[in-house]
Protein backbone atom coordinates (compact mmCIF):
# COMPACT_ATOMS: atom_id res chain seq x y z
CA UNK A 1 0.00 0.00 0.00
CA UNK A 2 1.89 2.85 -1.40
CA UNK A 3 2.05 6.20 1.46
CA UNK A 4 0.55 9.92 0.68
CA UNK A 5 3.89 10.82 -0.28
CA UNK A 6 4.51 8.24 -3.32
CA UNK A 7 0.94 8.82 -4.36
CA UNK A 8 1.73 12.46 -4.20
CA UNK A 9 4.83 11.76 -6.44
CA UNK A 10 2.92 9.85 -8.82
CA UNK A 11 0.75 13.11 -9.09
CA UNK A 12 -2.31 12.40 -6.39
CA UNK A 13 -3.24 15.45 -4.52
CA UNK A 14 -3.55 14.58 -0.91
CA UNK A 15 -5.77 16.17 1.52
CA UNK A 16 -2.42 16.90 3.51
CA UNK A 17 1.06 17.78 2.11
CA UNK A 18 3.64 14.71 2.83
CA UNK A 19 6.53 15.70 4.28
CA UNK A 20 10.38 15.13 4.44
CA UNK A 21 13.27 17.15 4.80
CA UNK A 22 16.60 17.17 3.04
CA UNK A 23 19.04 16.03 5.38
CA UNK A 24 16.09 14.64 7.68
CA UNK A 25 19.40 11.99 9.19
CA UNK A 26 22.47 14.14 10.07
CA UNK A 27 23.92 15.68 12.67
CA UNK A 28 21.45 17.97 13.85
CA UNK A 29 20.69 14.83 15.80
CA UNK A 30 22.25 13.94 18.98
CA UNK A 31 21.27 10.21 18.45
CA UNK A 32 23.83 10.86 15.38
CA UNK A 33 26.25 12.36 16.24
CA UNK A 34 26.51 9.61 19.06
CA UNK A 35 26.83 6.72 16.66
CA UNK A 36 29.00 8.57 14.29
CA UNK A 37 31.62 9.18 17.19
CA UNK A 38 31.07 5.69 18.34
CA UNK A 39 31.91 4.02 14.41
CA UNK A 40 34.87 6.97 14.02
CA UNK A 41 33.68 8.68 10.91
CA UNK A 42 30.92 9.60 8.29
CA UNK A 43 32.30 6.89 5.56
CA UNK A 44 32.92 4.37 8.57
CA UNK A 45 28.45 4.98 8.94
CA UNK A 46 28.17 4.98 5.23
CA UNK A 47 29.59 1.72 4.10
CA UNK A 48 28.00 -0.20 7.40
CA UNK A 49 24.45 -1.25 6.69
CA UNK A 50 23.38 -1.74 9.89
CA UNK A 51 24.58 1.90 11.41
CA UNK A 52 23.45 3.40 8.27
CA UNK A 53 19.79 1.77 7.93
CA UNK A 54 19.44 2.92 11.75
CA UNK A 55 20.76 6.61 10.92
CA UNK A 56 18.30 6.45 8.26
CA UNK A 57 15.22 5.62 10.91
CA UNK A 58 16.62 7.75 13.44
CA UNK A 59 14.33 10.78 12.24
CA UNK A 60 11.51 8.98 11.78
CA UNK A 61 11.25 7.91 15.70
CA UNK A 62 11.46 11.33 16.59
CA UNK A 63 9.25 12.85 13.87
CA UNK A 64 5.91 11.17 11.86
CA UNK A 65 7.80 11.99 8.36
CA UNK A 66 6.44 10.43 5.23
CA UNK A 67 9.60 9.16 3.83
CA UNK A 68 13.10 7.89 4.88
CA UNK A 69 15.78 9.08 2.58
CA UNK A 70 18.38 6.56 2.43
CA UNK A 71 21.59 7.34 4.56
CA UNK A 72 24.42 7.75 2.13
CA UNK A 73 26.15 10.17 0.39
CA UNK A 74 26.56 11.22 -3.52
CA UNK A 75 30.14 11.31 -3.27
CA UNK A 76 30.33 7.68 -3.45
CA UNK A 77 29.42 7.29 -7.10
CA UNK A 78 32.78 8.64 -7.80
CA UNK A 79 34.56 6.71 -4.90
CA UNK A 80 33.42 3.68 -6.71
CA UNK A 81 34.00 4.87 -10.15
CA UNK A 82 37.87 4.74 -8.31
CA UNK A 83 38.24 7.87 -7.12
CA UNK A 84 39.66 8.51 -3.41
CA UNK A 85 37.94 9.95 -1.01
CA UNK A 86 37.97 11.36 3.07
CA UNK A 87 35.91 12.90 5.03
CA UNK A 88 37.87 15.28 6.87
CA UNK A 89 36.10 16.23 9.90
CA UNK A 90 34.66 19.76 10.21
CA UNK A 91 36.31 20.27 6.74
CA UNK A 92 33.80 18.44 4.18
CA UNK A 93 34.76 15.96 1.51
CA UNK A 94 38.42 15.50 0.12
CA UNK A 95 39.00 13.78 -3.35
CA UNK A 96 42.03 12.15 -5.27
CA UNK A 97 43.64 12.47 -7.56
CA UNK A 98 41.36 14.96 -8.89
CA UNK A 99 40.43 15.09 -12.74
CA UNK A 100 42.73 18.10 -12.69
CA UNK A 101 45.54 15.60 -12.22
CA UNK A 102 44.88 11.90 -13.82
CA UNK A 103 42.31 10.81 -16.39
CA UNK A 104 39.15 9.42 -15.73
CA UNK A 105 40.95 5.78 -17.29
CA UNK A 106 43.52 5.81 -15.09
CA UNK A 107 41.09 5.16 -11.83
CA UNK A 108 40.08 1.46 -11.03
CA UNK A 109 36.42 1.17 -10.55
CA UNK A 110 35.87 -0.89 -7.25
CA UNK A 111 31.73 -0.90 -7.77
CA UNK A 112 31.11 -3.64 -5.05
CA UNK A 113 30.85 0.10 -2.90
CA UNK A 114 27.66 0.08 -4.11
CA UNK A 115 26.98 -3.53 -2.36
CA UNK A 116 26.43 -2.33 1.31
CA UNK A 117 24.43 1.09 -0.10
CA UNK A 118 21.53 -1.49 -1.64
CA UNK A 119 22.21 -3.79 1.84
CA UNK A 120 21.48 -0.09 3.75
CA UNK A 121 18.38 -0.14 1.52
CA UNK A 122 16.90 -3.50 1.95
CA UNK A 123 17.38 -3.35 5.97
CA UNK A 124 15.82 0.23 5.51
CA UNK A 125 12.64 -0.96 4.30
CA UNK A 126 12.16 -3.96 6.31
CA UNK A 127 12.10 -1.69 9.47
CA UNK A 128 9.59 0.97 8.01
CA UNK A 129 5.77 1.15 8.24
CA UNK A 130 4.45 0.41 4.36
CA UNK A 131 3.07 3.83 4.67
CA UNK A 132 6.73 5.53 4.39
CA UNK A 133 8.14 6.14 1.81
CA UNK A 134 11.55 4.44 0.86
CA UNK A 135 14.03 7.21 -1.09
CA UNK A 136 16.98 6.72 -3.20
CA UNK A 137 19.54 9.11 -5.08
CA UNK A 138 22.13 10.20 -6.50
CA UNK A 139 23.92 13.15 -7.71
CA UNK A 140 23.41 14.39 -10.70
CA UNK A 141 26.23 14.26 -13.55
CA UNK A 142 27.47 18.13 -13.33
CA UNK A 143 27.38 18.15 -9.35
CA UNK A 144 29.56 14.98 -9.43
CA UNK A 145 31.60 16.13 -11.54
CA UNK A 146 32.09 19.51 -9.91
CA UNK A 147 33.75 17.74 -6.80
CA UNK A 148 35.89 15.29 -9.07
CA UNK A 149 37.50 17.70 -11.03
CA UNK A 150 38.22 19.99 -8.01
CA UNK A 151 38.84 17.72 -5.38
CA UNK A 152 36.57 19.55 -2.98
CA UNK A 153 33.69 21.80 -2.84
CA UNK A 154 34.18 25.27 -4.56
CA UNK A 155 32.07 28.46 -4.29
CA UNK A 156 31.77 28.92 -7.44
CA UNK A 157 32.31 25.49 -9.64
CA UNK A 158 35.04 27.44 -11.46
CA UNK A 159 37.88 24.60 -12.09
CA UNK A 160 34.80 22.52 -13.51
CA UNK A 161 33.39 25.50 -15.94
CA UNK A 162 36.62 26.33 -17.07
CA UNK A 163 37.11 22.79 -17.98
CA UNK A 164 33.66 22.48 -19.61
CA UNK A 165 34.78 25.42 -21.57
CA UNK A 166 38.26 24.55 -22.56
CA UNK A 167 37.66 20.80 -23.22
CA UNK A 168 33.91 20.18 -23.59
CA UNK A 169 34.81 16.98 -25.51
CA UNK A 170 36.25 15.74 -22.13
CA UNK A 171 33.48 17.11 -19.69
CA UNK A 172 31.18 15.21 -21.71
CA UNK A 173 33.33 12.27 -21.39
CA UNK A 174 33.30 12.63 -17.49
CA UNK A 175 29.36 13.18 -17.55
CA UNK A 176 28.87 10.05 -19.33
CA UNK A 177 30.57 8.15 -17.32
CA UNK A 178 28.83 9.13 -14.34
CA UNK A 179 25.58 9.68 -16.05
CA UNK A 180 25.99 5.62 -16.80
CA UNK A 181 27.39 4.66 -13.15
CA UNK A 182 24.84 6.43 -11.91
CA UNK A 183 21.85 4.75 -13.52
CA UNK A 184 23.31 1.47 -12.47
CA UNK A 185 23.23 2.72 -8.98
CA UNK A 186 19.56 4.36 -9.03
CA UNK A 187 18.72 1.10 -10.47
CA UNK A 188 20.24 -1.78 -7.87
CA UNK A 189 18.49 1.33 -5.16
CA UNK A 190 15.18 0.84 -6.62
CA UNK A 191 15.65 -3.25 -7.11
CA UNK A 192 16.49 -2.82 -3.07
CA UNK A 193 13.61 -1.27 -2.15
CA UNK A 194 13.84 2.39 -3.10
CA UNK A 195 10.42 3.63 -4.05
CA UNK A 196 11.53 7.44 -5.72
CA UNK A 197 14.72 8.45 -5.96
CA UNK A 198 15.92 12.08 -6.18
CA UNK A 199 18.68 13.70 -8.41
CA UNK A 200 20.55 16.17 -6.63
CA UNK A 201 21.98 18.39 -8.77
CA UNK A 202 23.25 21.17 -6.23
CA UNK A 203 25.18 23.24 -8.42
CA UNK A 204 23.14 23.44 -11.30
CA UNK A 205 22.93 27.35 -10.40
CA UNK A 206 26.57 28.16 -11.48
CA UNK A 207 25.61 27.56 -15.38
CA UNK A 208 25.56 30.12 -18.24
CA UNK A 209 22.22 29.39 -20.30
CA UNK A 210 23.63 26.84 -23.16
CA UNK A 211 25.64 25.26 -20.33
CA UNK A 212 22.77 24.48 -18.36
CA UNK A 213 21.21 22.88 -21.55
CA UNK A 214 24.41 20.41 -21.78
CA UNK A 215 25.77 19.57 -18.47
CA UNK A 216 22.43 19.95 -16.26
CA UNK A 217 19.12 19.35 -18.46
CA UNK A 218 20.65 16.94 -20.62
CA UNK A 219 22.28 14.29 -18.22
CA UNK A 220 19.59 14.01 -15.91
CA UNK A 221 17.29 13.71 -18.78
CA UNK A 222 19.41 10.69 -20.01
CA UNK A 223 19.21 8.97 -16.41
CA UNK A 224 15.25 9.53 -16.58
CA UNK A 225 14.75 7.86 -19.18
CA UNK A 226 16.91 4.87 -18.22
CA UNK A 227 14.94 4.77 -15.44
CA UNK A 228 11.41 5.42 -17.11
CA UNK A 229 12.69 2.13 -19.27
CA UNK A 230 13.89 -0.05 -16.41
CA UNK A 231 11.32 0.66 -13.66
CA UNK A 232 8.61 2.93 -15.50
CA UNK A 233 6.46 3.11 -12.14
CA UNK A 234 9.02 4.64 -9.82
CA UNK A 235 9.35 8.32 -9.53
CA UNK A 236 12.17 10.97 -10.27
CA UNK A 237 12.11 13.56 -8.01
CA UNK A 238 14.96 16.39 -9.95
CA UNK A 239 16.45 19.03 -7.41
CA UNK A 240 18.08 21.78 -9.50
CA UNK A 241 19.21 23.93 -6.99
CA UNK A 242 19.83 27.27 -7.85
CA UNK A 243 18.23 26.80 -11.27
CA UNK A 244 16.27 29.89 -11.11
CA UNK A 245 14.86 31.06 -13.64
CA UNK A 246 15.70 27.64 -16.00
CA UNK A 247 13.15 25.48 -14.18
CA UNK A 248 10.48 25.82 -16.32
CA UNK A 249 12.88 24.41 -19.11
CA UNK A 250 14.42 21.89 -16.61
CA UNK A 251 11.00 20.62 -15.86
CA UNK A 252 9.52 20.15 -19.29
CA UNK A 253 12.58 18.75 -21.15
CA UNK A 254 14.19 16.64 -18.19
CA UNK A 255 11.02 13.82 -18.28
CA UNK A 256 10.93 14.00 -13.96
CA UNK A 257 7.70 13.08 -12.14
CA UNK A 258 8.59 15.87 -9.62
CA UNK A 259 10.75 18.95 -9.18
CA UNK A 260 12.23 20.26 -5.83
CA UNK A 261 12.41 24.42 -5.41
CA UNK A 262 15.08 26.01 -2.87
CA UNK A 263 14.01 28.70 -0.73
CA UNK A 264 14.61 31.25 -3.20
CA UNK A 265 12.17 30.20 -5.67
CA UNK A 266 8.81 32.25 -5.39
CA UNK A 267 6.14 29.62 -4.92
CA UNK A 268 3.60 31.62 -6.46
CA UNK A 269 5.80 32.11 -9.28
CA UNK A 270 6.70 27.87 -9.51
CA UNK A 271 2.96 27.28 -9.26
CA UNK A 272 2.52 29.15 -12.47
CA UNK A 273 5.28 28.43 -14.50
CA UNK A 274 5.78 24.61 -14.22
CA UNK A 275 3.89 22.03 -16.00
CA UNK A 276 -0.16 21.86 -14.69
CA UNK A 277 -0.28 18.93 -12.33
CA UNK A 278 3.56 18.50 -12.12
CA UNK A 279 3.97 17.62 -8.08
CA UNK A 280 6.36 20.46 -7.01
CA UNK A 281 8.67 19.35 -3.76
CA UNK A 282 9.99 22.89 -1.30
CA UNK A 283 10.84 24.76 -0.58
CA UNK A 284 11.36 26.48 3.12
CA UNK A 285 14.47 28.01 3.92
CA UNK A 286 16.45 25.62 6.56
CA UNK A 287 17.62 29.05 8.05
CA UNK A 288 14.31 30.06 9.17
CA UNK A 289 13.78 26.52 10.61
CA UNK A 290 16.93 27.05 12.65
CA UNK A 291 16.01 30.65 13.93
CA UNK A 292 12.24 29.86 14.54
CA UNK A 293 9.69 32.13 15.82
CA UNK A 294 6.57 33.33 14.56
CA UNK A 295 7.79 33.85 10.59
CA UNK A 296 8.19 29.49 11.13
CA UNK A 297 5.07 28.41 10.88
CA UNK A 298 3.33 31.37 8.82
CA UNK A 299 6.06 30.79 6.13
CA UNK A 300 5.16 26.70 5.96
CA UNK A 301 1.45 27.99 5.55
CA UNK A 302 1.82 30.45 2.63
CA UNK A 303 4.14 27.70 1.16
CA UNK A 304 0.99 25.23 1.54
CA UNK A 305 -1.26 27.57 0.33
CA UNK A 306 0.60 28.66 -2.28
CA UNK A 307 0.62 24.89 -3.89
CA UNK A 308 -3.19 24.08 -2.93
CA UNK A 309 -3.94 23.40 -6.02
CA UNK A 310 -1.54 21.10 -7.11
CA UNK A 311 0.31 18.10 -5.71
CA UNK A 312 2.88 19.20 -3.39
CA UNK A 313 5.54 17.17 -0.93
CA UNK A 314 6.48 19.62 1.70
CA UNK A 315 10.27 20.16 1.83
CA UNK A 316 12.89 22.59 2.69
CA UNK A 317 14.65 24.27 -0.15
CA UNK A 318 18.37 22.83 0.85
CA UNK A 319 19.69 20.14 3.56
CA UNK A 320 18.79 21.05 7.13
CA UNK A 321 21.31 22.65 9.24
CA UNK A 322 23.12 20.75 11.93
CA UNK A 323 22.35 23.68 14.58
CA UNK A 324 18.89 23.52 14.48
CA UNK A 325 17.13 22.75 17.54
CA UNK A 326 15.08 19.55 17.19
CA UNK A 327 11.98 21.54 19.14
CA UNK A 328 11.91 23.68 15.69
CA UNK A 329 11.54 20.82 13.99
CA UNK A 330 8.48 20.03 15.89
CA UNK A 331 6.85 23.16 15.22
CA UNK A 332 7.64 22.94 10.99
CA UNK A 333 5.78 19.45 11.48
CA UNK A 334 2.95 21.13 14.01
CA UNK A 335 2.31 23.72 11.48
CA UNK A 336 2.37 21.66 8.05
CA UNK A 337 -0.13 18.94 9.74
CA UNK A 338 -2.26 21.75 11.14
O1 LIG B 1 19.37 13.83 3.04
C1 LIG B 1 19.71 12.88 3.75
O2 LIG B 1 19.43 12.79 4.95
C2 LIG B 1 20.43 11.71 3.11
C3 LIG B 1 21.85 11.67 3.17
C4 LIG B 1 22.65 12.66 2.36
C5 LIG B 1 23.90 13.15 2.81
N1 LIG B 1 24.44 13.90 1.81
C6 LIG B 1 24.50 12.85 4.11
C7 LIG B 1 25.63 13.65 4.59
C8 LIG B 1 22.43 13.19 1.09
C9 LIG B 1 21.23 13.05 0.17
C10 LIG B 1 23.58 13.97 0.76
C11 LIG B 1 23.73 14.65 -0.53
C12 LIG B 1 24.92 15.46 -0.78
N2 LIG B 1 26.20 15.26 -0.35
C13 LIG B 1 24.93 16.58 -1.64
C14 LIG B 1 23.73 17.12 -2.40
C15 LIG B 1 22.80 17.86 -1.54
C16 LIG B 1 23.35 19.11 -0.94
O3 LIG B 1 23.47 19.12 0.29
O4 LIG B 1 23.64 20.03 -1.70
C17 LIG B 1 26.25 17.07 -1.66
C18 LIG B 1 26.71 18.30 -2.44
C19 LIG B 1 27.03 16.21 -0.86
C20 LIG B 1 28.51 16.28 -0.62
C21 LIG B 1 28.83 16.46 0.81
N3 LIG B 1 28.61 15.51 1.79
C22 LIG B 1 29.43 17.58 1.43
C23 LIG B 1 29.82 18.85 0.71
C24 LIG B 1 29.57 17.28 2.79
C25 LIG B 1 30.25 18.10 3.84
C26 LIG B 1 29.48 19.31 4.20
C27 LIG B 1 28.23 19.00 4.97
O5 LIG B 1 27.16 19.48 4.58
O6 LIG B 1 28.33 18.29 5.98
C28 LIG B 1 29.00 16.00 3.00
C29 LIG B 1 28.92 15.29 4.29
C30 LIG B 1 27.59 14.72 4.70
N4 LIG B 1 26.71 14.08 3.87
C31 LIG B 1 27.06 14.71 6.02
C32 LIG B 1 25.84 14.03 5.95
C33 LIG B 1 24.92 13.70 7.09
C34 LIG B 1 27.75 15.26 7.26
C35 LIG B 1 28.73 14.24 7.69
C36 LIG B 1 29.13 14.43 9.12
O7 LIG B 1 29.91 15.36 9.38
O8 LIG B 1 28.67 13.64 9.93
Amino acid sequence: MPGPLLDTLKGVKQPNAPIWLMRQAGRYLPEYRELRAEKGGFLELVYDSEAAAEITVQPLRRFAFDGAILFSDILIVPHAMGQGLEFLAGEGPKMSPTLLEVELHSFTPAYERFEPIYETVRRTRAMISDQVTMLGFAGSPWTVATYMIAGEGSKDQGAARLLAYRDPARMQTICDAITEVSVAYLRGQIDAGAEAVQLFDSWSGSLAPDEFERWVIAPNAKITAAIKQSHPDTPVIGFPKGAGAKLPAYARETGVDAVGLDETIDPAWAHRSLPEGMPIQGNLDPLLVEAGGEALPERCLAILNAFKDRPHVFNLGHGIGQFTPIAHVEELLAAVRG
